[in-house]
């Protein structure tokens, strides 16, 4: 059991490591248009995917445990150092017990509280920042952040208008609570959420089985008003982005990299062009793996890491936004 004491609030919360893994199976655009009225063109031109990774053989656990192990390895860090595992997913393999635990199970991080928190494409950031103020507000110091995802099984194959959109991976960080003279580290950290507009990008549950309640069964496939959720995501995400520099005391163009949800390219140009910065600083991986949900902004920066785009000192804005509606960014020195 961990027992958490409240001392630390001194404490760089800093990015040790990162790691991520995709199903072997891969879907082109020319493919889906084989199951359903679509084209490469149409997909390509309104979103930036061209492919995305199906799970067949692998699992959203089996995803998350070759993520973390891989994020481990890259901090060098060992499993038992791990005090806190935080994994956020809309698709975990079942209710219980959860995939955080999960994780644990699979790695031996025999000394850590696991648990889940879902916050949709924005839930690696929610669980970035829970695992940063746990560090900040306690004794622990390492903590597995994880997020990982198979769409596949809750999107309608028969639904051209969400189908050709997401894509299943895990991504993972280490993050550790470090005393530095340097300005390293997690910055500044915003979210936020807005219930009020929860119908425009929902998924029901399983169907209920409780012979107490006469009910029709819930809607159990992702449904989208996409206009909707397009344009909450242009007008959030500017802001988000500017609120956490600002927290951050850094101007926009003091950062390196503007690390966003892939949820659609066209999305991160409006917000480039709102923010006055170059595309060239807004990284996407989404033409090779689509919306990964909660698995997307640490897959993205594991490939940027990988591309050695990423060295100590680098500036980087993570920024994320989803169903809930939910929203969230942070700063954060390398
Ligand atoms: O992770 C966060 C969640 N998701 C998002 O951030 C998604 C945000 N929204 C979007 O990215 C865009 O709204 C979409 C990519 C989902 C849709 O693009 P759009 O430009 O808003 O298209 P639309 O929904 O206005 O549809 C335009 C047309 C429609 O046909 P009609 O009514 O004009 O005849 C659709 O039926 O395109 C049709 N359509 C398709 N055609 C071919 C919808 N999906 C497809 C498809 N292939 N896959």
């Amino acid at each position: 059991m961990r027992v958490f004491d409240l001392f630390n609030i001194s404490m760089n919360i800093v990015m040790k490591g990162t790691g991520s893994a995709v199903p072997k199976r891969r879907v082109t655009n020319e493919e889906l248009g084989r199951m359903v009225d679509t084209s490469d063109e149409w997909i390509a031109s309104r979103t930036g995917i061209r492919a995305r990774h199906i799970a067949v053989e692998e699992t959203t656990t089996s995803l998350a445990v070759e993520a973390a192990e891989k994020a481990l390895d890259d901090a060098d860090v060992k499993a038992e150092e791990i005090d806190l595992i935080i994994a956020s997913t809309v698709t975990p393999d079942q209710f219980l017990p959860n995939l955080a635990c999960e994780v644990q199970a699979a790695i031996g991080a025999k000394n850590a509280a696991a648990f889940d928190v879902n916050a949709a494409c924005s839930g690696f950031l929610f669980a970035l920042n829970t695992a940063a103020m746990y560090l900040k507000g306690s004794g622990a110091k390492t903590a597995l952040i994880v997020g990982a995802e198979t769409l596949s099984k809750i999107v309608d194959w028969k639904d051209r208008s969400t189908c050709v959109l997401f894509g299943d991976g895990a991504g993972a960080a280490v993050i550790r609570a470090e005393e530095l003279d340097v300005c390293s580290g997690i910055l500044s950290m915003v979210q936020g959420s807005d219930g009020t507009r929860g119908g425009a990008l929902k998924c029901g549950g399983r169907p209920l089985n409780n012979p107490f309640v006469t009910q029709q069964a819930a809607q159990a496939y992702v449904s989208m008003d996409g206009q909707e959720v397009y344009r909450f995501a242009v007008r959030t995400v500017p802001k988000v982005i500017r609120q956490a520099a600002d927290e951050a005391g850094m101007s926009l163009d003091e950062i390196d990299l503007f690390l966003l949800h892939q949820a659609n390219v066209r999305i991160i140009e409006a917000a480039a062009k709102q923010l006055s910065q170059p595309m060239e600083k807004f990284p996407v991986n989404l033409p090779e793996y689509g919306n990964l949900s909660a698995a997307s902004v640490p897959v993205l920066l594991d490939y940027v890491r990988k591309q050695g785009r990423i060295q100590s000192g680098s500036r980087l804005v993570l920024a994320g936004f989803g169903a809930g509606m939910t929203w969230s960014g942070a700063v954060v020195v390398w």
